[in-house]
């Protein structure tokens, strides 16, 4: 959840550490700094607040230097404040290391340095590593100290540190917290997110858990745990520039609500098998002898990919007929949960990096479960730890509210669901109709993005409030939660999501003419029950704010404003639906003049727990 960034190379470097640590502000924003190594040794600078421009001193400074490191921060141990933010550095100033990642026993280390007569600035838990390297240093190999201090470390981290006894090089180790290395002509760069790498380079390496790297403008030597020397292996990352910048788009979250066309589509490329009626998901690793054995289904999440879960579940149940249990991650995680036999865990996460939902992960595995993974990161902590699964190829999504991987996640789970399905009894010929109404979408969502300007009115119309409330059934309930989400993560109003049914047994007492209520009423299904429930607000003064599909016009004479999605089959309206919510809440964030993509107190992948 904060991001590292460094450089070593001799274009401007102080120039270079800023761009390249903006680019990772998405994941963590409350302070940031930066770390130079030049001939005059180490230089640090941090301040509070948002990667702002350098003043002059770090202009001199930067002028003269080899590289450096930096890191923007989002507060876990301790609050966001100077003395807090990363770099950190020992009392002589020879080392300066950024950490991404949790210090489990970072009391025990503290104390212990604190008798040897270390001095502490902040309250982090990162703090303690850079103490530490320093008082392993014997003054001649800055790697045997950073080695020597990751051996006594418990939890996780990837760290980059930088020394000034051993000028031009970055030492780099990664244990569970991702960190790539790429080199360009003429500069070696290391980051936490492949985003601020691309702009130097394609060729990325990844570390992997327990390796250390020492990278040079020339080269890099990586090193495992044993110090055996690693060959590293070259990937191509995945990332296109045009998909880490912000093009015309005012925010990032807008560009990412306007591609789902496209994400959806790339969801199922080459996944869909009409022939057969049903659809390819080999990353799963599950024979039709597997599916068939398959007693219960678990699936685990956090925040949004949790709501998507839900979905999963009416899914699931409703083609393949498997019973299904969503959960928290953290919940399952520590509440002493009994599988039965034959459960598949299926782990539901954008990044692939939530704490929660990996240690979930690894609960499971330890139950005897069989896990898969539907992730969006590629090689990520998650997506790793399952060894198999489906890829949401969503691309990179730099919006703390996540979007485009909410839909790409519904429709990766209704790929599962369908084949699930198939091979447990489901016609050909309902496959076929989920395939045609599954392939109708991205032109539906086209159309839905097409002419906004009635969902911009209704985001307005919510921004005058301090609340609101989302109602909705079966599919359009886990839709009706995800619409709260999107409004209260961006525009802080407060907003809740309930199954419309529910409404009459408290809820409702909270409608008054000062209560917009998000109706969600385009599944044909449950259509009539939805109508009944708009009645009763209304009989309150409620003020209704519709989402139904196109033709039920007849719901223009009770409700106060209405969307219209075009019409697809039911199970896929929190696909279509989840576009005009997400435009609402943005409009009505905009209207209130939030920092939408950097929402307060929020952090895009949380890696702690
Ligand atoms: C954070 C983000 C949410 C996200 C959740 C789960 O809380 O702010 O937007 O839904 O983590 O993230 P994941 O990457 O596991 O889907």
């Amino acid at each position: 959840m904060c991001g590292i960034f460094g450089y070593v190379g001799k274009v401007d470097v102080g120039q270079t550490l800023v761009t390249g640590i903006r680019r990772l502000e998405y994941r963590g924003y409350d302070s940031w700094g930066v770390a130079i190594g030049g001939d005059d040794g180490l230089t640090l600078f941090r301040r509070v607040g948002r990667v702002s421009q350098v003043d002059e001193p770090f202009k001199l400074a930067a002028a003269k230097s080899w590289g450096g490191i930096a890191h923007t921060r989002w507060a876990t141990h301790g609050e966001p404040a100077e003395r807090n933010a990363h770099p950190h550095m020992d009392g002589a100033a020879r080392f300066a290391i950024v950490h991404n990642g949790i210090i489990e026993n970072h009391a025990v280390l503290r104390d212990r340095l604190r008798a040897q007569g270390c001095v502490f600035q902040g309250e982090t838990d990162s703090e303690v590593i850079v103490h530490l390297i320093a008082s392993l240093y014997d003054g001649r190999d800055p790697r045997a100290a950073f080695v020597g201090a990751l051996r006594l470390l418990r939890g996780a981290y990837a760290v980059a540190m930088i020394c000034a006894d051993a000028p031009g090089t970055i030492f780099i180790a990664r244990d569970s917290s991702p960190i790539v290395i790429g080199r360009a002509d003429g500069c070696a760069v290391v980051a936490s997110d492949p985003c601020a790498i691309v702009p130097f380079t394609r060729d990325g390496i990844y570390l992997a858990d327990g390796e250390v790297c020492a990278l040079r403008e020339d080269g890099y030597r990586i090193w495992n745990l044993k110090d055996e020397p690693v060959e590293g292996v070259v990937q191509k990352l995945a990332y296109d520039l045009e998909s880490v910048e912000r093009g015309t788009f005012k925010h990032f979250m807008l560009k990412e609500i306007y591609e789902q066309p496209r994400t959806i589509r790339d969801a199922m490329r080459g996944r869909l098998a009409r022939g057969s009626g049903t659809t390819r998901v080999d990353g799963l690793g599950l024979t039709e002898a597997d599916i068939r054995r398959i007693r219960s289904i678990r699936i685990l999440g956090c925040g949004t990919s949790w709501h998507a879960g839900l979905v999963g579940r009416y899914l699931i149940e409703e083609m393949a007929r498997i019973p299904t249990v969503v959960e928290y991650a953290a919940e399952f995680r520590y509440a002493a949960r009994v599988l039965e036999p034959d459960t598949l865990v299926i782990a539901l996460s954008q990044s692939g990096e939530t704490a929660d939902t990996l240690g979930a992960l690894r609960e499971a595995k330890r139950l005897g479960a069989t896990v898969v993974g539907l992730c969006n990161v590629v090689g990520s902590g998650i997506a790793r730890e399952c060894g198999r699964g489906l890829y949401l190829r969503s691309g990179p999504e730099i919006g703390v509210a996540s979007t485009k991987a909410f839909t790409s996640q519904l429709v990766v789970l209704a790929l599962l669901a369908l084949h699930f399905g198939r091979v447990r009894g489901m016609s050909l010929a309902d496959g076929v109709r989920f395939l045609d109404a599954l392939e109708a979408l991205p032109d539906q969502a086209e159309q839905i993005l097409g002419n906004t300007d009635a969902i911009a009115e209704m985001g307005r119309l919510v921004a005058g409030h301090r609340n609101a409330l989302y109602v909705g059934r079966l599919y359009e309930y886990p839709l009706a939660l995800e619409g709260a989400l999107k409004l209260k993560e961006i525009s802080y109003i407060h907003a809740e999501g309930l199954p419309a049914a529910e409404l009459k047994h408290g809820p409702i007492a909270l409608v008054d003419k000062d209560m917009p209520v998000v109706t969600l009423a385009a599944q044909t299904g449950a259509f009539e029950k939805m109508k009944s429930n708009i009645e009763e607000i209304r009989a309150r003064g409620g003020r209704i704010l519709a989402v139904c599909r196109e033709g039920s016009e007849d719901l223009r004479s009770m409700a106060e404003r209405v969307i219209c999605i075009p019409p697809t089959l039911d199970p896929f309206v929190p696909i279509l639906g989840a576009l005009p919510l997400q435009l609402m809440a943005y409009y009505a964030a905009v209207e209130r003049g939030c920092d939408v993509d950097r929402p307060r107190n929020l952090a895009k992948s949380v890696t702690v727990e």
